[in-house]
C-alpha cells in the first residue's frame, strides 16, 4: 500500500518542544454562563485564537480553541455527543500578573491559566492532574484565502520565475499533495491543529484504538506516532501503530490513586505522540520546614495532531477508572443493550453458497449438538454485490430459508456495504442518484471508486436525509425477501475504495454541507452503522433492538451495535494480539467487540481453532469466520476430538449467557466495560497495569486464554493481595494470589473466579439462546477471606425495548453474608414475570460441612423453612445445594447452619 506522506503532521514536527509561540491576553477574559473565553495570539503570526473553557458535571472540563474570525467555518464534529453538555459556573479565584486561577462552583476542581507562555494546569483536591501546552506545541493553521494564480506543482516546475519560498510551501503540501498517483487538491489549504499535554506521575497509558498492538501504550519517536485513520487493511501487521479499521480518539492515563482521559473529538486524520520520561519535582517540605526537595516523578507527555478541525479536547478527571468509563459515557454513550441471541454463537464465512448450504451447516449444529444462533451470509449472497438483493440463482427463496432458521429459533445476518453499484437498472443506485445522495468528486459529480462490485458510488452517510431514506432501505416492503430474523453486518465502511490512495476515499471528495471527505473520514462508518440501526429499529415500529455488527467505527460507535477486528491471520501471534486489541476497544467504550474466530485469512491448524474458540467463548462478541480461499472450518470438520472440545467450549459460553447479559446490561447501564483489563480491577497493583494475556470479564472471572502453540502450563496472575481465588470448573480454593503455573491440557480454558463474588449461569444449554429461556439457573457463589459474597442477575425478553419503555425486568440481588445466601431486588422498578427457576447452588470455600440447610421463601404466607438437599465436597470445600426451585424473581434465603 502506498504509505500517506503526512504533510500536515510534518509541518507541525517543524515546532519542536519548547516555549510556546502563543501568549493569553487575561484582558479578554470573559466569564460567561457556560464558559470563560479569552483569547491567545500567536506572537509570530498575530493571528488572534479564542480559548474556551467548560466545567462539565461530573469531573470534565472542555477546551475548545477556534479563529476568532475564520475565513469560513472550521469543521466541528456533530452527532458524537450525544446531548450538550451540562457545565458548572467558573470564577475567577484569583488574577494576579501572568496568573489567572478559575475555580469551579460546587467542586474543588481548579484551573491555572498562565498567561505567557500560555498553558493551562488541572489540579483537582491540590493534586496537578494534567497540563495543556506544557511543552508548547500548540499549532494552529488558521485559514488563507488560496494564493493568488494558483498553479499545479507541474506549472510552477516548469515556470522559473516562481520563488523557491513559494515552492516549499509547495513541497509541505499546503493546497496540493502528491500521494503516488494521487493529487489531493486542499479547498482550504492549510489547517491542521495540534496540541500537547502533561499528565503528572503517570507512565501507564492506554486506548487509542485500533491498532495492532499492545495494551499499553509505547513512546512513540520520530516517524512511529499511532495514528488514527480508519483504513481497509488486509491481514494487518502486528505491532504497528498504523491506523486500521477504526478510530476512538480517547487515551487513559493511569496510576495507582488516579486514572484520568483525553478525549479528542476530531475527526480528521490524528496522530498521537507518546513520551513516558521521568522529570523533576519540587516539593516543599514540612520539616525542617520550608526546605524544597526534589524527587524524580514520573511524566506522560502527550500530543495530537489533526489534520484539519479545530481543537475540542474533553479533559476527564476520574479520579476512579470506573470513573472515567462514565465521564466518557455521559459524553458518547453507553454500549446498547444487545438482542440476547447476539451473545451467542454467530457462525460466519465468506461465503455459504447457497439455501442448501445454509440449511447443511444449520443442521450440521443439530447433529453434533453444538449450540449455535446465528448463521451469515457474506457479499456472494447478492445479485452481483448489489446490496439489497439475493442471488437469484443461490438464494432463490431467501424468505423460506429465514423460515426454517425461525423455526429453529435462530438468526441470519447479512452483509451490506456503503458503496453502491454503478448501474442505472438498480433501483437503490438511480434513487440515490437522482437524489443527489452519493458523496462527490472534487468537481461536483458523484465519486465513483472500485470495490467489490467494479464501479461504485458512495452514499454520504454525514447527511441525515441520506440517513432517513438508507433506513427506511430496510422496511420489510422495501427489502424484499428480509424478515424480522435478518440482521445486518456494515462492511468496508472506512470506505475501502480499491485503487484508492491508501484504499481509501480521495480526501479532497466531498460531503453535505460541502465538507471534504479529510474532515469526516473517520465518521464514514460510524454513520452508516447509526443509519442500520435505525433502519432495524424502524422496521419493527421501534420494538426490537437491532444488532448491527460494523468493522469502522468512532467515538461513540458503541451506541449503534458491535465491532470487530477485521481481517485477522490464522496465526498464533494474531490470537495473541487479539486480546489486547479487544481491551483497549473496551475501555474506549465498545464493549461488544470481538475478533474472527480462528483467524479470517488462511487455514488455522486444529489446535489454533481450538484455542481460538476457547478464548472467543470468554469474550464480548463470539464469531467464527473465514475468508473465501480459506478451507471449510465449521467447528466439526476436525475429528471427534477437536469437535467435542469446540463443543464444549461453546456450550460453556451459553452457561455462561445470564452472566455475560448481565454484564452488558452494566455497560448500558452504568458504561462497565465488559471485558476489562486487570488494573481496572485492580488499580492499585502496578503489577497488574501491564498485563495482556489475562483479563477480567465483569468484576468476578478472571480468564487467561491458552495463547501458546502446544502449552503444558500458563502462568496466571492472580491479583490482590487479599483476595481468595477459585478454579472456576475444579472450583479447588487458590489462596495465595500471585503468579501460579497452571498445567493444561488442550481441554483447559483457565479462568477463575474472585472470592466475594456470585455469577449466574444457566445449568445447561439448549440449540440456541432462544431454547434457553426456560433452563433453569445456577448460582456459582465464591466466597472471600471474609466469607461474604454478593452478585447479580439481570434479565427481560432478550429482544425488545419493554425494559426501557415499560420496565419489563428483572435485576436480582444475591448476597452471602453471615451463612444466609439471599436473593433481593436491586432494581424496584422492574417487573418482569417468569416461571424460571434457581435450581442449583454452589458455594465456593465453605469451610466445614453443614449439619443443616434450609430454604425459606420471603412474604409468602407459608413462608415456612424447607430442608434443602445438599452435599459437601470436603476437599474442595464446596457445598452444593440442588432441587431448589425457588423463582428467580422472588425474596428467598437459604440458612446455612
Ligand atoms: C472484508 C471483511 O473484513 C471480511 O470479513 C469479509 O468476509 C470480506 N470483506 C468480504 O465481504
Amino acid at each position: 500500500m502506498e504509505p500517506a506522506k503526512e504533510e500536515e503532521s510534518r509541518r507541525q514536527k517543524l515546532l519542536h518542544p519548547g516555549k510556546s509561540l502563543y501568549q493569553a491576553l487575561l484582558d479578554s477574559v470573559i466569564l460567561c454562563n457556560d464558559s470563560v473565553k479569552l483569547q491567545i495570539i500567536n506572537e509570530k503570526n498575530k493571528v488572534p485564537l479564542l480559548v474556551e473553557i467548560f466545567a462539565i458535571e461530573g469531573n470534565i472540563f472542555r477546551l475548545k480553541i477556534n479563529e476568532v474570525s475564520p475565513l469560513k467555518s472550521r469543521y466541528e464534529v456533530p452527532d458524537v455527543l450525544i446531548k450538550e453538555p451540562t457545565t458548572h459556573r467558573l470564577s475567577i479565584a484569583q488574577k494576579e500578573g501572568d496568573i489567572l486561577v478559575l475555580t469551579c462552583a460546587g467542586d474543588d476542581r481548579k484551573l491555572h491559566i498562565t498567561a505567557n507562555p500560555f498553558q493551562i494546569e488541572l489540579e483537582s483536591k491540590g493534586e496537578a492532574i494534567l497540563s495543556v501546552n506544557t511543552n508548547g506545541l500548540l499549532y494552529f493553521e488558521h485559514l488563507q484565502p488560496p494564493p493568488q494564480n494558483s498553479k499545479t506543482t507541474a506549472q510552477k516546475k516548469k515556470d522559473t520565475s516562481t520563488d523557491s519560498s513559494q515552492e516549499n510551501q509547495e513541497d509541505l503540501g499546503l493546497w496540493q499533495e502528491k500521494f503516488g498517483r494521487f493529487l489531493d487538491i486542499k479547498a482550504n489549504g492549510p489547517s491542521s491543529i495540534g496540541l500537547d499535554f502533561s499528565l503528572h506521575g503517570c507512565q501507564h497509558v492506554y486506548g487509542i484504538p485500533e491498532h495492532a498492538e499492545t495494551l499499553l501504550l509505547k513512546n512513540t519517536s520520530d516517524d512511529d506516532a499511532y495514528r488514527l485513520f480508519n483504513l481497509d487493511v488486509y491481514g494487518h501487521k502486528i505491532h504497528d501503530k498504523m491506523g486500521i479499521y477504526g478510530s476512538v480518539p480517547f487515551l487513559l492515563a493511569h496510576k495507582p490513586n488516579r486514572t484520568s482521559g483525553i478525549f479528542w473529538m476530531n475527526s480528521s486524520e490524528t496522530l498521537v505522540e507518546i513520551n513516558t520520561k521521568a522529570v523533576m519535582e519540587h516539593v516543599l517540605s514540612k520539616s525542617p520546614p520550608d526546605i524544597t526537595k526534589q524527587r524524580v516523578v514520573p511524566q506522560t507527555d502527550v500530543r495530537w495532531m489533526s489534520e484539519g478541525g479545530i481543537i475540542d479536547v474533553f479533559l476527564l478527571l476520574g479520579p476512579t477508572p470506573f470513573d472515567i468509563f462514565k465521564q466518557y459515557a455521559q459524553l458518547t454513550g453507553t454500549q446498547a443493550l444487545p438482542p440476547l441471541f447476539s451473545l451467542g454463537y454467530h457462525q460466519c464465512r465468506w461465503n455459504y453458497e447457497d439455501e442448501q448450504d445454509v440449511k447443511a451447516v444449520d443442521a450440521g449444529f443439530n447433529e453434533h449438538d453444538i449450540p449455535y444462533d446465528v448463521i451469515w451470509l457474506d457479499i456472494e449472497h447478492t445479485e452481483g454485490k448489489r446490496y439489497f438483493t439475493w442471488d437469484k440463482k443461490k438464494f432463490q427463496h431467501p424468505k423460506r430459508m429465514q423460515k426454517l432458521l425461525k423455526r429453529k429459533k435462530r438468526k441470519l445476518v447479512v452483509i451490506i456495504d456503503p458503496h453502491i453499484k454503478v448501474d442505472p437498472v438498480y433501483t437503490l443506485y438511480s434513487q440515490a442518484k437522482k437524489k443527489g445522495y452519493f458523496v462527490k468528486d472534487r468537481k461536483g459529480q458523484d465519486f465513483e471508486g472500485i470495490c467489490w462490485p467494479g464501479s461504485s458510488s458512495y452514499l454520504d452517510f454525514t447527511n441525515p436525509e441520506v440517513r432517513e431514506w438508507y433506513a427506511d432501505q430496510f422496511a420489510f416492503k422495501s427489502y424484499k425477501g428480509s424478515t424480522d430474523i435478518l440482521f445486518v453486518w456494515n462492511d468496508m465502511n472506512e470506505p475501502s475504495v480499491f485503487k484508492g490512495a491508501e484504499l481509501t476515499m480521495q480526501r479532497d471528495a466531498v460531503h453535505h454541507g460541502n465538507w471534504e471527505h479529510r474532515e469526516v473520514h473517520n465518521l464514514y462508518g460510524f454513520y452508516q452503522q447509526m443509519a442500520t440501526a435505525e433502519g432495524l429499529i424502524r422496521r419493527s415500529r421501534g420494538q426490537k433492538r437491532p444488532f448491527v455488527l460494523t468493522r469502522s467505527f468512532f467515538a461513540g460507535s458503541q451506541k449503534y451495535g458491535a465491532v470487530w477486528t477485521g481481517d485477522n491471520v490464522a496465526k498464533w501471534s494474531y490470537l495473541k494480539i487479539s486480546i489486547p486489541m479487544l481491551l483497549t476497544i473496551s475501555i474506549a467504550g465498545i464493549s461488544f467487540c470481538g475478533a474472527d474466530v480462528g483467524g479470517f485469512i488462511g487455514d488455522p491448524e486444529p489446535e489454533l481453532l481450538v484455542r481460538w474458540y476457547q478464548a472467543g467463548a470468554y469474550q464480548p462478541f463470539f464469531r467464527g469466520h473465514a475468508n473465501i480461499k480459506s478451507k471449510r472450518r465449521e467447528p466439526w470438520l476436525f475429528g471427534d476430538e477437536n469437535t467435542r472440545i469446540i463443543r464444549e467450549a461453546i456450550r460453556e459460553r451459553y452457561t455462561l449467557l445470564p452472566y455475560l447479559y448481565s454484564l452488558f446490561y452494566r455497560a448500558h447501564t452504568t458504561a462497565e466495560p465488559v471485558m476489562r483489563p486487570l488494573w481496572v480491577e485492580f488499580p492499585e497493583e502496578q503489577e497488574t497495569f501491564g498485563v495482556e494475556d489475562e483479563y477480567m470479564l465483569g468484576n468476578a472471572l478472571l480468564v487467561h486464554p491458552v495463547i501458546e502453540q502446544e502449552a503444558t502450563t500458563v502462568n496466571v496472575l492472580l491479583p490482590g493481595s487479599d483476595e481468595v481465588w477459585y478454579d472456576f470448573r475444579r472450583f479447588r480454593r487458590l489462596d495465595y494470589p500471585g503468579t501460579l503455573k497452571i498445567p493444561v491440557t488442550l481441554e483447559s480454558i483457565p479462568v477463575f473466579q474472585r472470592g466475594g463474588s456470585v455469577v449466574p449461569l444457566k445449568t445447561t444449554v439448549g440449540r440456541s439462546t432462544e431454547w434457553m429461556t426456560d433452563i433453569s439457573y445456577e448460582l456459582r457463589v465464591a466466597l472471600d477471606s471474609k466469607d461474604f459474597a454478593i452478585g447479580e442477575l439481570y434479565l427481560d425478553d432478550g429482544h425488545s425495548f419493554q425494559y426501557l419503555h415499560k420496565k419489563q425486568f428483572l435485576h436480582r440481588k444475591f448476597t452471602f453474608h453471615k451463612n444466609v445466601f439471599s436473593s433481593s431486588c436491586a432494581d424496584e422498578i422492574g417487573q418482569y414475570r417468569t416461571k424460571c427457576v434457581v435450581e442449583r447452588v454452589l458455594i465456593l470455600g465453605v469451610q466445614k460441612q453443614p449439619t443443616s440447610v434450609t430454604a425459606s421463601l420471603q412474604g409468602k404466607r407459608d413462608g415456612k423453612d424447607k430442608d434443602v438437599v445438599f452435599t459437601y465436597d470436603a476437599k474442595t470445600s464446596t457445598l452444593t445445594l440442588e432441587k431448589l426451585l425457588l423463582n428467580v424473581g422472588a425474596d428467598w434465603e437459604i440458612h446455612i447452619k
